[in-house]
């Protein structure tokens, strides 16, 4: 049977509320982006109403304001962190739990604040597993709009796909860097570590919503419960 969006929340909602058992008195919080990072802002913020003592790093502007309503205070200096933990969704996970995100247009903090925390805990419902990146979903890409044009002509020149400039509610999708996401369509990823290092020697663009072996632990949620995945230590 098709699950249904409800069904999918549900299990969004059971994957955050898994996650925020590894969230702990003193710690230092990465919070992603994305309707399954709300439902974990959510159940922190319910826990420091009881008393949890949590500091956040924000992954966007809406990521913040929950945060804010929902009482969990936020680090406000950009050079002071010390990361215990980022939680984030996913838009795809591989079955060695690399990843693409970015369908929400805020890879580029995400993978700041990823890259800058001792784990990295990815939350998602069961569609979001594939046995290979891409296909289903574009690669998004965010690029400098100085020449982007340009820029997507050399994306699509070595990944042999298509790059599509984002739009929303017909105007040019613009991040909170003020970059543009371009995104890539591929039937499938099939070295998606080489992809990144291929791309990332592109000018013009400033990060890819690719993130290569930087998953600690999935959280999968299902009908009843979750299933955990410890990724292998390296
Ligand atoms: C935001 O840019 C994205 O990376 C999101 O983390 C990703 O799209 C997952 O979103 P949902 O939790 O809404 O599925």
């Amino acid at each position: 049977m098709t699950p249904t969006p409800c069904d999918l929340d549900s299990e969004k909602r059971q994957a955050a509320l898994k996650a925020t058992e590894f969230v702990h008195d003193g710690m230092v919080v990465g919070l992603g982006t994305g309707t399954t990072s709300k439902h974990l802002i959510l159940a922190l913020g319910e826990r420091v109403r009881a008393g949890l003592t949590i500091q956040a790093v924000p992954t966007s502007h809406d990521t913040a304001t929950l945060a804010k309503q929902s009482g969990i205070p936020l680090i406000e200096s950009d050079n002071a962190w010390m990361i215990d933990v980022a939680i984030d969704g996913a838009d795809q996970v591989d079955p060695a739990l690399n990843l693409v995100k970015g369908g929400g247009g805020a890879l580029l903090k995400e993978k700041i604040v990823a890259a800058a925390a001792k784990r990295f805990i990815v939350m998602v419902d069961h569609t979001k597993l594939v046995p290979a990146l891409g296909g289903s979903f574009p690669l998004p890409i965010e690029v400098v709009p100085f020449g982007w044009g340009s820029t997507a002509r050399h994306i699509e020149a070595v990944s042999g796909g298509r790059a599509v400039l984002r739009q929303r509610n017909g105007d040019v999708f613009q991040t909170e860097a003020g970059h543009v996401i371009l995104d890539l369509h591929m039937p499938h990823i099939g070295d998606p570590a080489a992809l990144e290092i291929e791309l990332n020697q592109i000018p013009g663009i400033v990060e890819t919503g690719l993130f290569i072996g930087r998953t600690s632990i999935l959280i999968v949620g299902r009908g009843q419960g979750t299933d955990v995945t410890h990724a292998p230590k390296p």
